[in-house]
């Protein structure tokens, strides 16, 4: 199967940050690979918007650099010159007056006008004020942000609401880039693209839902960031929390972004406060040879979590009383990213005991990373010889195997971007959806603090702190195990 590369119009976007981290990282090369792939059109505009003195020479040099360092394989696709004359820069000062009016001339009217605030939060709402005080937006300007979109309700309502003097909602364009993953989005088309799964998708059918996205690297040159804001602030409130939306959403009448954020919104809004004895909060311990997590952060006595598995429940109709447990670490067993659905067992055996029998409950393993991919478990005859013997094995939807080479899937912001390009906000979150987001967390937060809850300690290379195997022992059930 060859995947079809639509090419989108021309556009003119401008990357604030444009020297930065996650800008030479991520954004530019993936917009080179979207060029490759013929997607993006010779037409499009990139312009460089950062405080670093240099020109458009220099930033092509920059880019170039970047392309080279961070995706060696695509800098073979044979476009680089092509690419890298789609390049401009300018110097802007984001606080003051300088560069402001230099950017004009970048941005051609009639175009989709993109401004990427690939920046630190602190400047989103300043950004938007001096683009809109130089005359800079039009009807076909958006722009785009990435968490962190607040540190809690207060400020995220701030946030929205600075931006939104500026743009409409239909305007901001915020990335979630778990998002962007294939198989995030596959697993809607599973959802909602088949009639097998939904007459089962419920609390009568399902036994638990697990989320889990296990890291292998610490918080490494992030400790100041991430010692404010643990695991729950950086990943459960955003990634986890979409990962749950699309699980447990209803069907939209459509799949168009309002149409799907209003589901995701009542998936947020329908969940259950969660108490403390249903949360583990842990804390990497330091080995002979790698430190700690208060090493790590330079803060000898951080309370902050870099573990944290949750049980939650969802109050509906379709959901009450099944639990989703969500856990989420650095510096765990392997980098695995999955989303496992555990259907109740048949509701009688005509085989005998499933014990002696060997049938299992089906499971559907959604892979977000490594090896993004669907399976089904399901149960059959063993084969041969030898009686009604029973196995389960999986039905198993690897994208690599099924659709080939072809189906490399592409990197999420690469994904993202184009959307924003195009105008679709299906795959971004909307401001309201933020904000429940953050009600729903902040409690627990407040929880903690209020009670000085202290993270357990776990080892390096574990699945977390014992307790979180309790939550779910207790429920007599089992965590998967956590393997790449
Ligand atoms: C980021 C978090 O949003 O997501 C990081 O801030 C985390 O702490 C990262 O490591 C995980 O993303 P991915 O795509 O590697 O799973």
């Amino acid at each position: 199967m060859v995947s079809r590369v639509i090419p989108v119009d021309p556009f003119d976007l401008v990357i604030f940050g444009g020297t930065g981290d996650l800008a030479r990282r991520k954004i530019l090369p993936g917009l080179y690979r979207r060029f490759c792939s013929g997607q993006m059109p010779e037409g499009a505009r990139i312009i460089g918007a950062a405080r670093t003195e240099t020109d458009s020479e220099g930033y092509r040099k920059i880019v170039s650099d970047a392309i080279h360092e961070f995706d060696p394989k695509s800098a073979q696709c044979g476009k680089l010159d092509a690419f890298l004359s789609l390049l401009e820069y300018e110097t802007v000062d984001a606080m003051g007056e300088a560069g402001w009016n230099e950017l004009r001339p970048h941005l051609r009217d009639g175009h989709v006008r993109a401004f990427y605030f690939s920046v630190g939060p602190s400047l989103f709402g300043i950004l938007a004020e001096r683009l809109s005080h130089f005359g800079l937006v039009d009807d076909e300007s958006r722009i785009v942000i990435e968490k962190p979109l607040g540190h809690d309700l207060a400020t995220a309502k701030e946030l929205n609401a600075t931006l939104g003097a500026y743009f409409d909602e239909s305007q901001i364009y915020r990335i979630d880039h778990y998002l962007g993953k294939e198989t995030v989005q596959n697993l809607m088309a599973v959802r909602f693209g088949n009639i097998l799964f939904e007459p089962l998708w419920n609390a009568q059918h399902i036994d638990h839902i697990q989320i889990t996205v296990a890291e292998t690297v610490g918080v490494g040159g992030r400790g100041g960031y991430y010692d404010k804001s643990g695991a729950m602030r950086d990943m459960v409130q955003n990634h986890l929390m979409q990962l749950l939306c699309l699980i447990a959403m209803e069907p939209p009448s459509q799949f168009e972004p309002n149409s799907v954020r209003d589901e995701k919104l009542k998936v947020i809004r329908a969940l259950q406060p969660v108490p403390p004895h249903h949360i583990v909060r842990g804390q990497y311990d330091a080995t002979d040879s790698e430190p700690s997590y208060r090493e790590d952060v330079e803060n000898a006595r951080s309370f902050t979590e870099s573990f944290i598995a949750l049980r939650c429940e969802i109050a509906n109709w379709r959901w009450a009383g099944t639990p989703f447990y969500m856990r989420t670490g650095k510096k765990l067993k392997a980098r695995t990213s999955e989303i496992a659905v555990r259907f109740k067992p048949a509701p009688h055996s005509i085989f005998g005991e499933d014990k002696e029998t060997g049938s299992q409950p089906n499971e559907l393993i959604i892979r977000l990373q490594p090896n993004e991919g669907i399976t089904l478990s399901v149960t059959i005859k063993e084969p041969g010889p030898g009686g009604m013997r029973l196995v389960n094995v999986p039905l198993d939807m690897t994208f690599a195997e099924a659709l080939g080479e072809e189906a490399e899937a592409p990197d999420a912001y690469e994904r993202l971007i184009m959307d924003v390009i195009r105008g679709n906000q299906t795959l971004f979150m909307r401001g309201d959806e933020v904000e429940a987001a953050w009600a729903w967390t902040d409690p627990i937060i407040e929880g903690w603090q209020a009670r000085h809850d202290v993270p357990k300690l776990y080892d390096v290379g574990s699945a977390g702190p014992d307790d979180a195997l309790m939550l779910l022992h207790r429920d007599n059930r089992k965590w998967r195990d956590i393997k790449a």
